[in-house]
C-alpha cells in the first residue's frame, strides 16, 4: 500500500509466543512467565488505587512515575535521575533505538538472542547486523572496535540461558563506539549482573523487566538504568503517560516486597537446577542456565518432535523458527509439580 513507508510495508513483524485462550488447561512453559503469582501486596495496591468506585481512573497517572524511579533507585543503588520506567522493557528497548539510530545506521545484536531488536530496528529504518556465537558462548567476530550506534547484549541469553561473564561485558563496553544495552530481563535468576558497569562506562545501559522475576508480565513494567543524559533523552521520546495508574501502584508494591521476590526466585532456581539434572540423567543436552528457562535437546536433535509430543500432552514450550535452534526447545521453569509432569512427558516421548 503506497500510504505506508516501504520498510513498514515490507517487514514481517514480530511473532510473540503463543498465548492460548484456554490457558488453565495447559502447562504453559513457552514465554518465560513466572509460575507463581505476584506478591499479595500487588493485588492490595491495585485495589487500593482503584478505590471503591474506580474514581481514581478519571485522572491521568503521574507522567514521570517518579515514586517508582525512587523505589527502583533505592533497590539498585542509583539516584532516580539514572532510572526510567517503561511499559514493559520492550518499550524502553524501542525508545533506545529511536533515540540513537537513524535511517540506515547500524544496530547490532547477538544471534541467537531476542529477535525483537531486529523488528524495532526495521521500524526505525536502521540497518541490522547480527553477530554469531562460538562454541565457547562468546561473540564470534566482534569487531576490534564496534562503530555501530547501538549494540544489544542479552545476558543471561535467551533462548540459550548462559550468561556472559562481567569482565567480558566490560571488554565489550570498552570496544563499543555506540551504546551497549545490556538486556538483563533474566538477571534476577543469575549469579551476577552488569549494574556496576553503568556507573563505570557512559555508554552502558542496563534494562530490566518485572515480567519474569516479579511475575508481572500482565502489567507491562520494565525499566532502564543509565546516565542521566541518556535517561533525559528517553524521557523526551516516550509516551508521556507510559505507565497507567494500576501499573504504577503494582510496581511499587512489588519492588517493596523483596522477601516475597527473593523466595519466588529461589524456588524457580532450585527447580531449574533439579530439572536440568534430571534431563541430563536421561541423555538430554541441556545448556546450564542462569535464567528461568532451559534450552533442552533430545538425542536425535529433533526439536519439532519434542515440541509436538509435549503439545499433544497439553504442555506448551517454545520451538524457535531459527534453523540454528531446530535441535531443541526452550522450556520455561514452572512449579516443581509442573516440571515433574513435564519430565514424565519427556521420558515418554524419549
Ligand atoms: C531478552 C528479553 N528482553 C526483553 C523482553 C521483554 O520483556 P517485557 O515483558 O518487559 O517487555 C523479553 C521477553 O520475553 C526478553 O526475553
Amino acid at each position: 500500500m503506497s500510504y505506508l513507508r516501504p520498510n513498514i510495508a515490507a517487514m514481517q513483524g514480530y511473532v510473540p509466543g503463543f498465548q492460548p485462550d484456554d490457558v488453565a488447561s495447559w502447562i504453559k512453559l513457552n514465554t518465560n512467565e513466572n509460575p507463581y503469582p505476584p506478591s499479595p501486596r500487588v493485588r492490595e495496591a491495585i485495589l487500593a488505587e482503584l478505590g471503591s468506585d474506580g474514581a481514581s481512573l478519571r485522572t491521568y497517572p503521574s507522567a514521570s512515575s517518579q515514586l517508582l524511579r525512587e523505589e527502583a533507585g533505592r533497590l539498585y543503588g542509583f539516584d532516580p535521575s539514572w532510572i526510567i520506567m517503561a511499559n514493559g522493557s520492550d518499550e524502553v528497548l524501542n525508545n533506545l533505538i529511536r533515540a540513537c539510530a537513524g535511517q540506515g545506521q547500524d544496530v547490532g545484536y547477538v544471534h541467537p538472542s531476542y529477535s525483537y531488536y531486529a523488528t524495532l530496528a526495521e521500524i526505525q529504518g536502521a540497518a541490522v547486523c547480527t553477530y554469531g556465537l562460538g562454541d565457547d558462548f562468546r561473540i564470534e567476530a566482534f569487531p576490534e572496535y564496534y562503530h555501530g550506534r547501538i549494540f544489544f547484549l542479552t545476558t543471561p541469553n535467551s533462548p540459550l540461558g548462559f550468561a556472559f561473564p562481567l569482565d567480558y561485558i566490560e571488554d565489550l563496553a570498552k570496544n563499543c563506539g555506540g551504546l551497549l544495552v545490556v538486556d538483563e530481563a533474566y538477571a534476577d535468576f543469575a549469579e551476577c549482573n552488569a549494574l556496576e558497569l553503568v556507573r563505570k562506562y557512559d555508554n552502558v545501559v542496563v534494562t530490566r523487566t518485572l515480567s519474569k522475576s516479579y511475575a508481572l508480565a500482565g502489567m507491562r513494567l520494565g525499566l532502564a538504568i543509565a546516565r542521566p543524559e541518556i535517561i533525559a533523552a528517553l524521557d523526551k521520546i516516550r509516551d508521556h503517560y507510559n505507565l497507567d495508574r494500576l501499573a504504577q501502584a503494582a510496581c511499587i508494591a512489588a519492588l517493596k516486597d523483596q522477601e516475597y521476590f527473593r523466595d519466588s526466585c529461589r524456588k524457580i532456581i532450585e527447580t531449574r537446577e533439579w530439572f536440568t539434572a534430571e534431563l541430563l540423567k536421561i541423555g538430554y543436552g541441556v545448556i546450564p542456565s542462569q535464567g528461568n528457562f532451559v534450552f533442552a535437546s533430545p538425542a536425535d536433535k529433533n526439536g519439532q518432535r519434542l515440541y509436538d509430543g509435549l503439545y499433544a500432552r497439553k504442555i506448551l514450550v517454545r520451538l524457535l523458527s531459527d534453523p540454528l535452534l531446530a535441535h531443541g526447545v526452550r522450556i520455561s521453569i514452572g512449579t516443581r509439580s509442573e516440571m515433574e509432569k513435564t519430565l514424565a512427558a519427556i521420558k515418554e516421548i524419549g
